[in-house]
């Protein structure tokens, strides 16, 4: 059967798409994943604020019931997040902002513990930190983003983190997963060396990494060099590390609101980008986020969302299900 996960598995790859749990309620958008996807990644369900909503209770729930849904449909899962500035649940800031450094450790290995002790042996790679880098005003000369943990633990907490989750389960790939090293500005340029030489010297600390995560949030205001992405992923590579594309999805702001030159605009883009990332080995999966555009997060988002208020045109299938011009160029360029 013919579909993306069809095309991608042709040459070594496997395409997913991030599922939202309450979305696996309706029948066609079961359908529709279970068809398109090779891998799913939960949206929410596996972050703290779910996990850990209440002191002292965990919920793992929502995470579960998409869990079963992958195993039923023959998916591999990945696990999104560990450790993030965003997502923590309203009690535990607090905690963190009043913990001594051995006690914030404890609580990370509790919540490692936790979720990745849950989900043992069930996930390929764990986003085991995410998006800690500093975007805007960069204070440290590390580049490392101000966030609670931190503040808690120092820079350290990135390292223990990976450890921890070796020893929780040695099984799934501990991933780094950043947002805005992909495109052609110097900003993002200057990211991309502080990612390689954090890697190089993660890997010179023997710090239990395997893979890097692209997150992929395109947009349609910045321009894509080719050259440049395809000497980042091989660098990357050259390292040793795997890479997965996580969280792909086209903003289409730049683009007049008529459908048929959004979707030239975003297929152009796309063909852009997937032409480097597909002919790049160290390469193992590439996920959207979400696989419908009722779904995309761009909408909601303050600085994403389109000035005329036009929903998105950022995912391979419509409102419908149907597959659209976006599916057709993933479709060739797996
Ligand atoms: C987003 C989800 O899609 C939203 O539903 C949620 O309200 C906020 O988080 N980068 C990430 C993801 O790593 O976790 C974010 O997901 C999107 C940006």
């Amino acid at each position: 059967p013919d579909s993306l996960q069809a095309a991608a598995a042709r040459t070594g790859l496997t395409y997913g798409a991030e599922v939202p749990d309450y979305r696996l309620d309706l029948p066609a958008y079961r359908r529709a994943v279970a068809r398109e996807c090779g891998m799913l990644v939960c949206g929410t369900a596996m972050k703290m604020v779910v996990v850990l909503a209440k002191p002292g209770l965990e919920d793992f729930g929502p995470g579960d019931a998409t869990m079963r849904f992958a195993r039923a449909n023959g998916q591999r899962m990945r696990g999104h997040t560990l450790v993030w500035h965003d997502a923590l649940p309203d009690w535990v800031q607090p905690l963190l902002a009043r913990s001594s450094p051995a006690q914030a450790e404890a609580f990370l290995r509790r919540w490692i513990g936790a979720a990745a002790g849950h989900w043992r042996g069930q996930i390929e790679s764990w986003d085991v930190v995410n998006e800690v880098l500093a975007i805007g005003e960069v204070r440290r000369p590390d580049g490392l983003r101000e966030t609670p943990w931190l503040a808690a633990l120092g820079p350290g907490y990135i390292d223990l983190a990976f450890h921890i989750l070796h020893e929780v389960d040695p099984a799934a790939a501990g991933t780094w997963n950043e947002d805005a090293v992909e495109q052609d500005v110097p900003w993002m340029e200057a990211r991309r060396t502080l990612v390689l030489r954090r890697l190089e010297g993660m890997l010179a600390r023997g710090v239990p990494i395997r893979r890097f995560g692209l997150q992929s949030h395109l947009t349609s205001t910045l321009p894509i060099d080719q050259e440049r992405l395809r000497r980042f992923l091989a660098e990357i590579g050259g390292l040793g590390l795997a890479i997965e594309i996580t969280e792909l999805d086209f903003d289409d702001r730049a683009f007049p609101a008529d459908i048929a030159a959004r979707d030239r605009g975003v297929t152009d883009m796309a063909r852009r980008y997937l032409d480097v990332v597909c002919a790049e080995k160290a390469v193992l999966n590439v996920m959207t986020w979400d696989i419908y555009d009722p779904d995309t997060w761009l909408n909601d988002h303050p600085n994403r969302k389109r000035p005329d208020g036009l929903p998105q045109r950022a995912l391979p299938l419509d409102a419908d299900f149907a597959r659209k011009p976006l599916w057709h160029t993933f479709h060739k360029a797996f």
